[in-house]
């Protein structure tokens, strides 16, 4: 669906489906040239990065293997303090590969912080980051990003992965959500 559709439950669209594809298209290029002649692969963090996983490894010139982790945090109490427990793990071994961290967005930065060192400790040779969404002014710790699609405000935003109550995922624009939806 577009935001056209649930104009109601939304006040704006921050970023479309357009604009996504071109940013994904850009920093695919980039990536590929990046990442030339070494052992690369791409490892989502579900369930909000489906979206951009999807399809920013079709906009990718090069073969890629690509690999999910599922993580949550303990509960709201824990999550500032980026505990986070695994819910499924890598199948694959990631010692002495390359890792792209492909996310949906970087909020407060502890889940992305908690893989960065989860990631090396498994003898990554390198752990990047490609985020399409970030908010600076929610960052608790920060985080360092290699490809970064759109900063934003520190709004509540669904769409394009991003849910509230696991609902306004397949929305294919990002929107902030009319506070009357959740207050
Ligand atoms: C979201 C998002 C990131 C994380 C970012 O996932 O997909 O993984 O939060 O927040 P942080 O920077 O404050 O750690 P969420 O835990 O909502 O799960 P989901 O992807 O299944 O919606």
């Amino acid at each position: 669906m577009r935001a056209a559709d649930i104009a109601d439950d939304l006040t704006d669209v921050l970023v479309t489906e357009e604009q996504i594809h071109e940013k994904l298209r850009e920093l695919a290029q980039q990536v590929a040239v990046d990442y030339e002649g070494k052992d690369l692969v791409l490892v989502g963090v579900l369930k909000g990065a489906i979206m951009v996983m999807s399809d920013f490894i079709r906009a990718l010139p090069i073969l890629v293997p690509l690999d999910f982790m599922a993580v949550s945090s303990y509960g709201a109490s824990t999550k500032s303090s980026g505990v986070v427990q695994i819910r499924k793990d890598l199948d694959t071994d990631i010692h002495d590969k390359h890792v792209l961290i492909v996310e949906d967005i970087i909020d407060s930065g502890l889940t992305l912080s908690w893989l960065l060192e989860n990631f090396a400790s498994r003898g990554a040779a390198s752990v990047e980051v490609l985020a399409l969404l970030r908010k600076p002014e929610a960052a608790k710790v920060e985080i360092d990003c290699r490809y970064v699609g759109f900063d934003i405000p520190n709004d509540f935003v669904v769409g394009y992965g991003l849910d509230y109550n696991e609902s306004y995922r397949n929305l294919r624009d990002v929107a902030v959500l009319a506070p009357h939806v959740y207050s």
